[in-house]
């Protein structure tokens, strides 16, 4: 089955075409340094067949976190327990990407002590600043032996905002049209992948709903030097599982013509779903709630299982703070939740 094919991205090869979808893990120490238990993740889901591994954001602003649970990466981070995360995702066969996020109008002010700021707020200076900052963690994960950065323009944080004309209504060369709302994250995109050269994998996240010209961004990024784009929506938590994928249709539209390689995510829980995005010409499926619900998920399905257990209750966004537990099918506290969210 074309599903357990191994395939490439940009320079690294994949030993199939399953991905780990970001998901927060939440599992950072309460001031948002990096932990053990992060890398225990990674190699958990590396252990268990998955292709690539895409962690949960890591804030290249510490002072634009979405909540305490969330690292960040910044020159301050451990590098050895970057490299360890590496190689241990690497001993298990797996591939391991970083994901990059500014939180923007849903950063937490609790956590950071500081208001959220979106493309309304930030000044030239504050755009030059973040650049830097991007590259500098682009920089730290190359150093580290990671496989790759997947810069996030999705789910209405800072450069999902950017691209939305709801949120982006800047009268000046970073808002309006399409590449004008593209400019910022095309300069993010651009400084990651100088950083890079032209190793590993540079990836993106876009909304397929909220940017008016999927295509159009879909041709920006493969100018600004992605390696490959995965779709998802703003909507993705709300919409109702059935099987089938949540964005199967906008993607190969927006796909048409071009060149780097998609990944789907949403709704995906099943052989029968990954095989229909890849029977379409996508040629890389993503899974986000199915693998929080069973780390094994991927080794399941290979082995014949036919779908997730998830049942789509959306209760993994609470029950990390509120039980110290990733699912609600999931009997046992981790002790590191509760380190991170106890009083
Ligand atoms: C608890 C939770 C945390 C998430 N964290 C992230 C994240 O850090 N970065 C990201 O791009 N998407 C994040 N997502 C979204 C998933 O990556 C994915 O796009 C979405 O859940 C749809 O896929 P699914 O139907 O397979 O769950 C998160 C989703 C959940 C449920």
């Amino acid at each position: 089955m074309k599903l357990w094919e191994s395939a490439s991205i940009g320079t690294v090869t994949l030993r199939n075409r399953t991905v780990r979808s970001a998901t927060n893990e939440h599992l950072a120490e309460r001031d948002g340094r990096m932990t053990k238990a992060l890398i225990e993740c990674y190699e958990e889901l590396a252990s268990h067949e998955v292709g690539l591994i895409i962690t949960g954001h890591y804030a290249v602003d510490a002072l634009a976190r979405v909540d305490a649970g969330q690292p960040y990466l910044d020159e301050r981070t451990d590098r050895a327990l970057l490299q360890e995360a590496a190689e241990r995702v690497h001993a298990k066969g797996g591939k391991l990407v970083i994901q990059l996020n500014h939180g923007g109008l849903n950063a937490s002010e609790k956590v950071n002590g500081r208001p959220a700021q979106g493309p309304m707020e930030l000044s030239e200076a504050d755009r030059s600043l973040l650049l830097q900052k991007y590259a500098a963690a682009a920089r730290l994960a190359k150093e580290a032996g990671f496989d790759g950065v997947q810069v996030h323009m999705a789910h209405g944080y800072l450069l999902s905002s950017y691209l939305n004309p709801k949120e982006n209504v800047r009268g000046d060369a970073y808002g309006g049209s399409v590449e004008n709302r593209f400019r910022f994250p095309g300069e993010v995109l651009k400084a990651v992948r100088k950083e890079w050269g032209p190793e590993g994998m540079v990836l993106v996240k876009v909304n397929c709903d909220a940017v008016e010209d999927l295509h159009r961004v879909l041709e920006l990024c493969e100018e600004a030097g992605a390696d490959a784009a995965e779709v998802s929506g703003l909507g993705f938590a709300h919409q109702e599982v059935k099987g089938e994928p949540f964005y199967l249709k906008e993607a190969l539209a927006a796909g048409e013509g071009i060149r780097i390689p998609l990944i789907l995510v949403g709704g995906i829980v099943s052989e029968k779903g990954a095989e229909q995005v890849l029977e379409a010409g996508i040629p890389f499926v993503s899974f986000s709630r199915s693998l929080i619900c069973e780390p094994d998920f991927i080794e399941k399905l290979k082995g014949g299982a036919e779908k997730s257990k998830c049942i789509h209750c959306n209760n993994c966004f609470r029950v990390y703070r509120e039980r110290y537990r990733r699912c609600v099918l999931h009997r046992q506290e981790i002790p590191q939740l509760r380190k991170t969210f106890g009083e």
